[in-house]
């Protein structure tokens, strides 16, 4: 019999008998306290996608044999619910995040599922657990769609059974005092991502090996690294986000830059949100936007002749975060900010921009109403 895709009206709701305390907006930490309810959806290679299953938030229970905690098995998602002034509740761009699962899935030899089903889910969800849903520019429940290898075996293999599950944590606005400038470390020590590798993948073993160099970075006073490539030392990502300079050459063109998409590089739903808003907004305003490598040496030669305008990461966490300078070479390279200011004029536009869309007070087929 052939294998069950995800059915989305298959699901079984089983509601807590115990709901949580809501916490005051201006306490809440991202990532540090979860919903009422998940969901869980099992995955066995002879029948495929089992019944998806709403529980109460609860400890998962496997195998100290599971797949999962000795290869790796495990990929996610990072994505938003909101509610807009009018009481509704949208998620940003959400086939964007299943289209990525999938691709990030099938990389580790995990199944493939119907999105749009997940995405039906998600809103059931997001609906039952609807009074966590923080309000306001800035908040949200952030969603965390989590795949795992569930098989118990430490024979290295494509796992025979698996779990997704989606967990949901209301949080803040990244910097609750508006903006904040981060200062970076170029790391010259270790490479986040190479050719041929899985950096263009949401795996969580991308991101383990991503700690030290920050935790080192952060010893001398830098708020996360920049992550460099080859002897060339192109800019490809920081910290955890993708990554965009403005510069103006020496004839006056202005040009905003973000690496390519050449399997080095995660395809941030956020870094495709600016590219898409910069192509539509900006070139009539004579920017030239690109997806091209340029170096570390570059953007330092840029910056000395007061020709780097910006510079600022963009992730769904943060959606945009404005860079003051990054330490490189034992020099300081400044990315266009004035002392007293916290985000140039591009970083403010593109948070705006994102934001109507994403609270609906701009309507746009990237705003999904569940
Ligand atoms: C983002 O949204 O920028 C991230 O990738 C961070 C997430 C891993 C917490």
């Amino acid at each position: 019999s052939p294998l069950l895709d995800i059915d989305a009206s298959k699901v079984t709701v089983q509601e807590t008998t115990a709901p949580k305390d809501l916490l005051p907006s201006n306490e809440l930490v991202f990532g540090r306290t979860f919903t009422d309810h998940m969901l869980s959806i099992e995955w066995t290679a002879s029948e495929g996608w089992l019944a998806p299953r709403i529980t109460p938030y609860q400890n998962l229970s496997l195998d100290p044999a599971s797949c999962v905690f000795h290869y790796g098995f495990e990929c996610f998602e990072g994505m938003k619910a909101y509610k807009d002034n009018k009481g509704k509740i949208r998620l940003f761009r959400p086939t964007k995040n299943m289209e990525r699962m999938n691709k990030s899935s099938a990389r580790i030899a995990m199944p493939n599922f119907d999105g749009n089903q997940v995405i039906q889910l998600i809103s059931k969800l997001v609906k039952l657990d609807e009074r966590f849903i923080p309000t306001g520019r800035g908040y949200s429940l952030y969603l965390r769609p989590t795949l795992i290898g569930t098989q118990r075996t430490l024979g290295v293999g494509p796992p025979g059974s698996a779990l997704l599950y989606v967990i949901m944590s209301p949080v803040g606005p990244y910097y609750p005092t508006g903006f904040k400038a981060i200062s970076l470390e170029a790391t010259d020590y270790a490479v986040r991502a190479w050719p041929g590798g899985v950096g263009d993948k949401k795996l969580g073993a991308n991101y383990a090996p991503c700690i030290l160099p920050q935790l080192e970075a952060a010893k001398r006073g830098f708020q996360q690294n920049l992550w460099l490539f080859g002897k060339e030392e192109y800019i490809t990502e920081v910290g955890t986000m993708n990554l965009f300079v403005a510069i103006q050459h020496k004839d006056g063109q202005k040009e905003l830059i973000t690496a390519p998409l050449d399997g080095t590089i995660l395809e941030g739903v956020t870094r495709d949100s600016v590219l898409t808003l910069a192509r539509d907004k900006l070139v009539s305003e004579g920017w030239k936007i690109s997806e091209r490598k340029i170096t570390m040496p570059e953007l330092a030669q840029a910056s000395k002749e007061r020709r780097l305008l910006e510079a600022f990461g963009a992730g769904t966490a943060a959606v945009v975060s404005p860079i003051r300078n990054i330490s490189y070479r034992g020099e300081l390279v400044g990315c266009g900010l004035k002392l007293e200011e916290e985000a140039g004029p591009l970083a403010q536009k593109f948070l705006e921009w994102i934001g109507a869309r994403q609270y609906g007070d701009e309507e746009h087929e990237w705003s999904y109403v569940v």
